[in-house]
This record gives C-alpha cells, sequence and structure tokens, in this order.
C-alpha cells in the first residue's frame, strides 16, 4: 500500500504560509537605519526575522543590568509591519564582561589550553555559572516577549559545535562513563584496555580523548567522549529550553543544525525540538555545473524533514555568498530561486537567511547579505530575494503538506564516528557520507523521496532500506534489519559492514557477523586498492543485470564467501577474479542485497534504478527527467510538481498528457518545459478536457 500524504499544523501557529527572511541584528546600526530597514524589508517580502542572535552585551550590558527597550521597540515595529519574529536566546556569543569575572566558562582546547576571550561558541557546555546565566537570560526573554503577538518560535542559541576538554568537562564525562558501565571492570573489558597497557584501576584515571596529547588509541573511550559531548550540548540546549517552555509555553522551540556536522548527533536532540531547522551552506567550490553539491544539500534536507518527520525549517542560508568559502563565488542567475524551492520542494515550510543587512565591520563584513553595502534595492541579490517572496506566497498551499516515504537512507552518526575512529582499512578515502550520498543519488535522479534515517529508527514504515557500510550495529539493529526483511523489506548494505559492536570492538566469525543470516554471506578478508587501481564487477545473473554488464569498483573491494544467497555479480580482475561481488539472499518474505566493493556510477544506477521500478516505488512525476534535474512533489491541496534543473545548461522536461500550470504566474504547458540553467518551476496538474492539451502542445513552440 502507498503511503498517503499527511497535513501538519503550520510550524508557527500564527502563520499558515512559507515562512521568508532571517537573522536580523538592529543592535549593530544606529535607529536612523531602522525605518528604513522596515520599508525595504516589506518591499523584500520578509514575513519573519530572526533577532537576538548574539545579542547579549546589547541586553545585558554589566552583570545584572538589562537593557530590553531596543529589543521592545523592534518587537513593536515588526508587528506593525505584520510581521513574526523568532527569537533567539544569545548564548551563542559571551559578552567579555562574563569571560572575565567567570574565567572558567570559557572553552578548553583538547590541548589542554583555555581559550582567551573572543570569537563566539567559545563557552564550556558544563560550567554552571554559564548554565546559570545563559538560563537567567532565556527566563527573562521569555517572560518579556513570550505572549509578545510577533513572537513565532523560540531559537535557542546558535550552531552548537565544538567540544570542551575543562576540568569540569572531564568531570562529568567520568560520571557519564560510571552511569554507563557501572564498573571499571566493565569499561575495560568494553575497551579492550589489556592493549598497550591501557586498563584502568580508578575512574579518575580517565582522561577525555584527543589529539594532539590525548589517548587515541581506545576507540570505544572515543566514541564515549562524542556520545557525551552530543549529551553535554543536548543538556545545556535543555537548559535553555526549559526555562522558555515553563516561563511562556505554547511557542515552539528549536535550534539551528549544521547538515552533516559530525559533532553533535542530531537524533539526540531531535525529540526536544518542536520543529528541525538547519543551516545551508552549499560551496559550489566554483563549479556550480556540477551537480553533486545540489544532491548532497537535497540529501540534508531530507535528514532534517526525517528527524522529526514532518515540515521543517531552513533556518539561514546566504542570499549571495560567504566570506567562509575560499573562493566567493557568487549564485548564477537564478540560483537562488533554485536553492530555496529546493529547500520548499524536500519539505520546508520555511526559508530564512544570514543576514538582513551587510556589518560594516568585523569577522563577517563581506559576508552575503540581502541589503548590501551597495544598499540598492535595485541589486540584483535584492531583487532575487524579493521576487523570491513573491513565488513563496504563491506555494503557501504546500505548508504542512508531508508524505511519508517508501526508501530510507541509513545515515548514522555513530556509524561515522566509528569508521573514522579506527586504524584501517585505509588512512584516507574511507568516505563513509560520500558513499552514503552515491546511494542516495539514483533517488534524486528518479525524482524518488528518501527519507534519512539513523540505524536506530524503525524501519517498518519502509520498502525499501540502503544501509551503507553500516560498520558498526548497535545493540538490536541486526535483529530489527532481520524482521524487516523477514516481513518482506527489501535492504540493501554494503562491505565493511557490520565489521563492529557499540565499543568499536570486532565481530569474530567473519563479519557482517549479526547479518550474517539475513545476508546468506560472510567476509573473509577486505582489499584496500591505491586510488588509480580498479578492479571489474560484472553480472553474473539475469535476474537483476544484464549477464555480462560491468562496472569498475575502487577503494574498497571485500572477499566474502556465499553461504544461502544468490551471486547477482562477481569480480572481473586481480587474485579474487570469479569470486562474488554482488549477492542477494531471500530471507523470510524480503530480500537482502549485498554489495562487497565500492562500484561506479553506473553500477549505483542500475542496481538501485532497477529495484526503484522492481519495487514500483513511487516516483514525484510521471516522466523522464534528463541528468541533473530533479523532481519532488507535495500535496496538499493541490498537486505541488517542483522541478529543478542543478545544472548550467537549459533543460527541455518532457511533461505527460495533461495541463501543466506553473502555480504563480498560471502559465500552461503541454507537452514539454523548459528551464533555463539552474532554472526551477512549481508546476500543478490538470487533466485537460479533451483537445485541450493537444492545442496547447501545438501552440506551445510559439508562445
Ligand atoms: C552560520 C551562523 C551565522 C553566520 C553564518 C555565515 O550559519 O549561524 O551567524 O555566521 O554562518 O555563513
Ligand atoms: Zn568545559
Amino acid at each position: 500500500m502507498k503511503p498517503t500524504s499527511k497535513r501538519f499544523p503550520p510550524l508557527v501557529a500564527k502563520f499558515p504560509g512559507i515562512l521568508h527572511g532571517g537573522d536580523y541584528n538592529p543592535e549593530q546600526w544606529p535607529k536612523a537605519v531602522w525605518a528604513e530597514d522596515d520599508r525595504l524589508m516589506a518591499k523584500a517580502n520578509w514575513n519573519v526575522v530572526t533577532l537576538g542572535i548574539f545579542s547579549w552585551v546589547s541586553l545585558e550590558p554589566e552583570e545584572g543590568r538589562f537593557t530590553f527597550e531596543w529589543l521592545d521597540e523592534i518587537f513593536e515595529t515588526q508587528a506593525r509591519a505584520g510581521r513574526l519574529v523568532g527569537l533567539a536566546t544569545p548564548s551563542a556569543a559571551a559578552p567579555a564582561w562574563l569571560s572575565k569575572k567567570y574565567p572558567e566558562t570559557l572553552r578548553t582546547g583538547a590541548d589542554g589550553i583555555r581559550r582567551r576571550h573572543g570569537n563566539r561558541v567559545n563557552f564550556c557546555w558544563t560550567s554552571p555559572v554559564y548554565r546559570r546565566k545563559t538560563r537567567e537570560m532565556a527566563r527573562r526573554l521569555a517572560e518579556r516577549y513570550g505572549n509578545h503577538p510577533a513572537l513565532a518560535y523560540w531559537h535557542v542559541s546558535n550552531e552548537f559545535g565544538g567540544e570542551c576538554y575543562c576540568e569540569l568537562c572531564q568531570a562529568a564525562f567520568r560520571e557519564w562513563l560510571r552511569e554507563r558501565y557501572g564498573s571499571l571492570d566493565a569499561l575495560n573489558q568494553a575497551y579492550w584496555t589489556a592493549f598497550w597497557s591501557h586498563t584502568y584501576t580508578d575512574w579518575d584515571q580517565i582522561e577525555a580523548p584527543g589529539a594532539p596529547h590525548g589517548e587515541t588509541s581506545i576507540m570505544g573511550l572515543t566514541l564515549d567522549w562524542k556520545r557525551f559531548t552530543t549529551d553535554q550540548i543536548v543538556g545545556f540546549y535543555l537548559n535553555e529550553a526549559s526555562a522558555i517552555r515553563e516561563t511562556a509555553p505554547g511557542v515552539p522551540v528549536t535550534t539551528n543544525l549544521m547538515g552533516t556536522y559530525d559533532g553533535l548527533d542530531p537524533w539526540k536532540i531531535a525529540p526536544h525540538l518542536d520543529f528541525a531547522a538547519w543551516d545551508s551552506y552549499p560551496f559550489f567550490s566554483g563549479r556550480p555545473t556540477d551537480a553533486s553539491t545540489w544532491v548532497y544539500v537535497s540529501f540534508t534536507h531530507e535528514l532534517n524533514r526525517s528527524l522529526k518527520d514532518r515540515p521543517f525549517l531552513l533556518m539561514e542560508s546566504t542570499p549571495s555568498s560567504s566570506n567562509w568559502y575560499p573562493v566567493m563565488r557568487l549564485k548564477r542567475p537564478g540560483m537562488h530561486r533554485l536553492e530555496e524551492l529546493q529547500a520548499v520542494a524536500h519539505g520546508a515550510d520555511g526559508v530564512q537567511y544570514f543576514q538582513w543587512r551587510q556589518g560594516r565591520g568585523s569577522g563577517e563584513q563581506f559576508h552575503g547579505a540581502v541589503v548590501a553595502h551597495n544598499q540598492r534595492e535595485d541589486a540584483r541579490v535584492f531583487r532575487e530575494v524579493a521576487e523570491l517572496g513573491e513565488d513563496l506566497k504563491a506555494l503557501s498551499g504546500v505548508a504542512g503538506t508531508h508524505k511519508p516515504a517508501e526508501v530510507a537512507l541509513v545515515y548514522d552518526w555513530e556509524v561515522a564516528w566509528s569508521i573514522e575512529a579506527v586504524a584501517g582499512p585505509c588512512t584516507k578515502g574511507r568516505d563513509y557520507v560520500a558513499t552514503v550520498l552515491d546511494h542516495y543519488r539514483p533517488f534524486w535522479e528518479e525524482g524518488v523521496p528518501a527519507d534519512v534515517i539513523s540505524s536506530d529508527c524503525d524501519f517498518g514504515k519502509y520498502r525499501l532500506l540502503i544501509a551503507p557500510m553500516l560498520f558498526m550495529v548497535k545493540p538490536a539493529v541486526a535483529e530489527r534489519l532481520a524482521a524487516f526483511v523477514k516481513d518482506g523489506g527489501t535492504l540493501v548494505t554494503t562491505y565493511w559492514s557490520g565489521v563492529v559492536d557499540e565499543h568499536v570492538q570486532a565481530f569474530v566469525g567473519g563479519y557482517p557477523q549479526p547479518l550474517r543470516e539475513a545476508l546468506g554471506i560472510v567476509s573473509e578478508e577486505i582489499d584496500a586498492l591505491y586510488e588509480d587501481e580498479l578492479n571489474t564487477v560484472v553480472a553474473a545473473s539475469a535476474s537483476l543485470f544484464e549477464v555480462g554488464e560491468r562496472f569498475e569498483a575502487r577503494g574498497l573491494c571485500e572477499l566474502i564467501h556465499v553461504e544461502t544467497a544468490e551471486v547477482l555479480a562477481t569480480y572481473g580482475g586481480d587474485f579474487y577474479a570469479g569470486r562474488a561481488a554482488v549477492t542477494r539472499n531471500r530471507f523470510g518474505r524480503g530480500e537482502a542485497y549485498y554489495v562487497a566493493s565500492r562500484n561506479d556510477k553506473a553500477f549505483q544506477k542500475a542496481l538501485l534504478g532497477r529495484l526503484i521500478d522492481r519495487l514500483d516505488l513511487e516516483r514525484a512525476v510521471p516522466f523522464d527527467l534528463p541528468e541533473g534535474v530533479t523532481a519532488t512533489r507535495r500535496s496538499g491541496d493541490r498537486d505541488y510538481v517542483f522541478l529543478l534543473n542543478c545544472t548550467a545548461a537549459s533543460m527541455r522536461i518532457p511533461l505527460s498528457r495533461g495541463i501543466w500550470r506553473d502555480v504563480r504566474t498560471g502559465s500552461a504547458f503541454g507537452d514539454w518545459i523548459d528551464l533555463d540553467a539552474f532554472g526551477s518551476a512549481v508546476l500543478v496538474f490538470e487533466p485537460a478536457a479533451r483537445g485541450e492539451d493537444l492545442i496547447l502542445a501545438a501552440n506551445q513552440g510559439r508562445a
């Protein structure tokens, strides 16, 4: 049975459409500019501003003296203009007076050296003083603005990142470990500490791991430190979020995540967010013709939608370029619209920017902004933002719509950490995220929606599950995967799966040990190839490939024994030529595929494209998409189809019979639509009255 569309209430109760706006830092400007901001925001079609993100010193210039008046005034201006406010807590950047008075709130690096005051996100996750101060500020903001008619959501802190190695954090880590293991014996066993005489005989001997001076050879310790840091961050977030929720309940609370940033496991914070939000700054490496960046961004949108299984917010993006890029390439015409519509296409119910007005000084003075130093409202960037605002108005019908996906890709933070933590099978090129992306791309190309989940998520709602390089298999995951296949699901996994448990201890008896029965294979060795070497994979059975079809394998090739599985392809070269390279195991009512080597794009397309057909997975559109163009659909009051041309060439897209109408302009298209380089369109389908589509098709060339 196909999943049906769901309809969620809007992200923020006060606004039923798509949010459009972003970071607004009026405290950096004289008042005379505020009125101009107000005028221009209306022209830019903004309906929301995010305030207060780094405003601590403007709200509390000295300890205990609060100066909220300027913020009151901005709130009033926004309310008068009918715009909403996402109000941030300012904990991401401490004021100098606080660091001076309470130096223990400053962050300590992995080198053991306490950082001096400056920059941002330079605070300790554990410090009771910092927690007390940030909670008090959150509470005061909630008291003052919690019931303000313009308040739409809370934005706690900003982009949680980094680790702190101070004594407070280390002590908390030891407590965390005591709780997790109960006894030192259990910890020593989990960490395999007899190696190099690493056995701990007292809890006090345990230090946070990490280069340059710390322990790097106890993988279980490395993983636990990362898990602990995530837990500290979640605690840090909840310290403020709970103050807000207690003081002024009813307004959604969130924070801005950072894509696949590896320092925080987003699945641990997601349950505590009212909606997911993330900051997207795709760097096109000066080569925007390469669609892979768009694929990556799309994947990350899928992740953020999956985190809460409902629409999310694109909290930040740049209106033009970012001074953090090594090359400040400008967005080409059309790219801005494409980038923001891409977010909506994948389930965002709002798109926002950093930032409204380009500052005159400090670290981000040349970062892109809606109002640049040129201050022209006829500037290209300003006009494109305003234009997009018009598009988004026409899309208010998609807000809240969400269709559960039939496919999920497993991209798991603990798996990523463990792959990076171990020594082997190669120093460079383990490429977990790139490998998962290679498995995502065929779905992107075919316009098949996919969720991105962790291995702890529920598998039961999917028909196809792709878990590439599932190196770490946490407790119960193998059983849940086996049950998924037994119940009729299709599983695809690859080389370097089922190698270690949650403590990063290897399974013995052949990988992927806990998945062995479901996959019907067992691995004996893994061969790592030099960058310029390749092997081939040759199809041996006609059940999915054409016999003799050849693909290239690079990087990693596993040597496996087949137990109950059927061999679909074998290696073409090296001493393991002829051995199984791709297998399929019928298990219960389902099937489990094992891909033993890292294969080329053509292989990914063949395997996953054919599984899409075999399982008859629903595509967004009933027509073929040219390479580099993707499509999604959001079904609300109507079926909205997003067509996104992520290439630098114009593309003709053949449409299926009927009338396709542009939601904004109302223009109708019959047999095809042309998209410019980086062009995008949102169409709704109307079955044509008899002959109407033929007339349209005949006229289209002349339109
Ligand atoms: C991040 C931050 C913003 C700003 C932008 C610049 O996303 O949250 O404050 O620094 O980067 O790209
Ligand atoms: Zn600390």
